[in-house]
């Protein structure tokens, strides 16, 4: 028996076995079947060999299950999942399996949008009969012929250095990646990419939507051409509790399959994100941000004075970052007292706000509604709001605790305080950000203290759908130090992320190049900055970092008091420029060229009869010619300087990039001529 799920252009073929769903072929309709059938050596069970859809431990015992149940009355550990029915249609699967003898039941969930290559999974697992425990809780197993020796493709970093590409081969063995923090982390996205290295173009991708403590899992057996890939709630830090009748979902994943390799994946995940998970809202604005060019130091007449000059850049949103509420003269103190400061605002917030609406910008704040600072009125109201690992001291980072936002009060307390600032003042700007992880996670007396990653990370989610629900004329991008918390589940709610603190444009040009391999260009905020920066000290033209920042969402960050006549002229071109190309820039089908370590590199945007090119150049890079993606050979192409050509000729000859804006960067556009035209 097969069950065939359709996406766009590939099949999800699932069969059954004793077991559970095994996978029987993933990818190309025209090649199946891909998956093979596995001989089973001694000490191997039938189970260990199937390419199990999900596996738990009592089930399988020589490969990595998916969930581990501990503590059934019989005191046997695991469950020996049997198969009890399975049905849908073409774009849903639904199986149900159980241990008959413990009375724990997993329900399989598959789900495919027709206009998309992504296949959606999860798992509920629920306990009928006895409380269990469940160390691990993964949502769902993926069976990838690429093996043996895959080639995994991974984004890891540390604070300013987050989406950085690394490839590892994985010729057996396995290679876990996630977070114990509480939060997606800087160091791991939650998604990887596996080809094989026998020269297949075939390449899959698996990704965890979700925003709390995680673990994936690449699986490599020895000699195996099947690699699978599972992941979950962190299975280090996080133990489930089922009292008898509940059930636990999990979070859920997404994979994806490109017969042209991890190009095509990207292009994948884009078009999911920007049709499935974003919401269909206009682009988000130009943003003038102040934190750069007044930190903590916020006035309302400096902020004004600022304001001016962001209006008359372009800028559509002026944000007021970290500073405006009460006692928050420095991160040690006032976070968690969401009241605007009186010393900093003797007349209230409203002066600032309408100055910014009277210039013609919407209004924007930042808030960290997570954390506290211990010298603040709500941690000395509330010292029992925050995470405790038992009897141990409280650990700071940057001064400041993380609020338990799984107890009910705390949630209540954020969702009001939400409320209160976002009726009280017409702000249509939030930026959400989130500036340490979870060290000591736990909530003393509490059966479900091993579950506070989760608690908290629903939380998180209530809250932003909260906002999406009652506010949604808000734009809200989601931040964590930079890029600590990048992930679908965060693009599911929110309208941009800040992907790093760091903004120097040579760091920041690795860091979207990384970035733009999974997520789109319209959730990538980006600022210009002041040269130097604290850690990419490498001069470049203004232009350059101009057009590093138009490669997402731009914003500016700088002091633009500082800014001479003749910076600001240049600066208001290139705001109106990326203005008038936004909708390629951030709607367009996105190409990679190059690398940044590499003399030259390019990021291409094609959307319907354009192609905006951004080209970033170092001194020694001589002539640059740029194989366009995408050309129609029979199609006539109009460049930048008039000349046309046809698609054939162009793929050929590439275009020779001008670099008519400055000597380190360029946008250059071509637009496809209409047959008629
Ligand atoms: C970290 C963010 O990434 C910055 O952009 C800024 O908002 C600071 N926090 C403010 O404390």
């Amino acid at each position: 028996m097969s069950h065939v799920l359709r996406t766009a252009r590939s099949v999800y073929v699932v069969g059954a076995s004793e077991y559970g769903p095994v996978l029987q072929h993933w990818g190309d309709p025209e090649r199946w079947p891909r998956i093979p059938s596995t001989r089973r050596a001694s000490f191997e069970t039938a189970a260990d060999v199937a390419p199990l859809e999900f596996a738990a431990g009592g089930t399988r015992h020589t490969q990595t299950a998916e969930l581990l149940v501990q503590g059934p009355a019989n005191g046997v550990d695991g469950a020996l999942l049997q198969l009890r029915s399975m049905d849908g249609d073409e774009h849903a699967l639904h199986v149900s399996l159980v241990d008959e003898r413990t009375g724990v039941e997993v329900d399989l969930h598959w789900r495919t949008a027709p206009d998309h290559d992504v296949v959606e999974r999860w798992a509920v697992v629920r306990s009928t009969r006895h409380e269990v425990a469940l160390p691990r809780a993964f949502g769902a197993g993926w069976n990838m012929p690429v093996g043996p020796g895959a080639r995994v493709s991974e984004l890891v970093g540390t604070w300013s250095r987050e989406f950085s590409p690394v490839e590892v081969d994985l010729p057996a063995g396995q290679l876990r990646l996630g977070s114990r923090q509480g939060i997606t982390s800087h160091e791991y996205a939650p998604v990887v990419a596996l080809r094989s290295r026998n020269g297949e173009t075939e390449a899959y991708g698996v990704a965890l939507v979700w925003s709390g403590s995680w673990r994936m899992q690449v699986d490599a057996v020895p000699f195996r051409e099947v690699v699978r890939v599972s992941a979950g709630v962190d299975d280090e830090t996080t133990v489930i509790a089922l009292a008898p009748g509940e059930e636990f979902e999990t979070p859920h994943l997404l994979g994806t399959w490109s017969p042209s390799g991890t190009a095509g994946l990207a292009r994948a995940w884009h078009a999911y994100q920007r049709q499935v998970l974003l919401r269909p809202v206009g682009p988000p604005p130009v943003v003038y941000n102040s934190w750069y060019a007044t930190g903590f130091d916020v006035r309302v007449d400096h902020q004004l004075a600022l304001a001016d000059v962001a209006a008359d850049l372009g800028a559509e949103v002026f944000v007021v970052d970290d500073g405006w509420f009460v006692g928050r003269t420095s991160d040690r103190a006032g976070l968690g007292d969401w009241h605007v400061d009186p010393e900093k605002f003797p007349d209230g917030l409203e002066p600032l706000v309408t100055g910014v609406l009277e210039r013609g910008m919407r209004f924007g704040l930042w808030i960290e509604p997570e954390s506290v600072n211990p010298d603040s009125d709500l941690y000395r109201a509330h010292p029992d709001w925050v995470y405790r690992a038992g009897d141990r001291p409280l650990t700071t980072m940057r001064n400041q605790y993380v609020l338990d936002l799984g107890r009910p009060e705390v949630k209540a307390w954020a969702a009001a305080t939400l409320r209160r600032l976002l009726t009280r003042y017409p702000i249509t700007y939030l930026k959400w950000d989130m500036n340490r992880a979870v060290t000591d996670g736990g909530r003393p007396g509490d059966p479900h203290s091993r579950e506070w990653s989760v608690a908290h990370t629903r939380a998180y989610h209530r809250l932003l759908d909260l906002l999406r629900d009652e506010f949604p004329h808000v734009t809200v991008e989601a931040c964590a130090g930079g890029g600590g918390r990048v992930d679908n589940a965060v693009l599911a709610r929110c309208d941009v992320v800040w992907p790093s603190d760091e903004t120097g444009p040579r760091d920041r040009l690795a860091i979207q190049h990384g970035f733009l391999s999974v997520y789109p260009p319209s959730v990538m905020s980006s600022w210009v900055t002041d040269e130097p920066d604290r850690l990419d000290t490498a001069p470049t033209s203004l232009e350059f970092r101009f057009v590093v920042a138009m490669a997402g969402v731009l914003g500016i960050g700088a002091d633009v008091l500082a800014w001479d006549a003749k910076t600001r002229d240049r600066a208001r071109e290139l705001v109106a420029r990326y203005r008038e190309l936004r909708p390629v820039l951030l709607g367009g089908e996105v190409t990679r060229h190059g690398a940044p370590g590499d003399p030259w590199c390019a990021v291409q945007y094609a959307l319907a009869d354009r192609i905006v090119a951004l080209v970033w150049a170092r001194p020694d890079a001589g002539g640059v010619r740029l194989r366009l993606a995408g050309l129609q050979p029979g199609a006539t192409y109009r460049l930048h300087d008039g000349r046309t050509v046809t698609g054939a000729t162009l793929a050929v000859s590439g275009l020779d990039v001008p670099f008519a804006l400055a000597p380190d960067c360029d946008v250059v556009v071509v637009d496809r001529v209409p047959a008629d035209g």
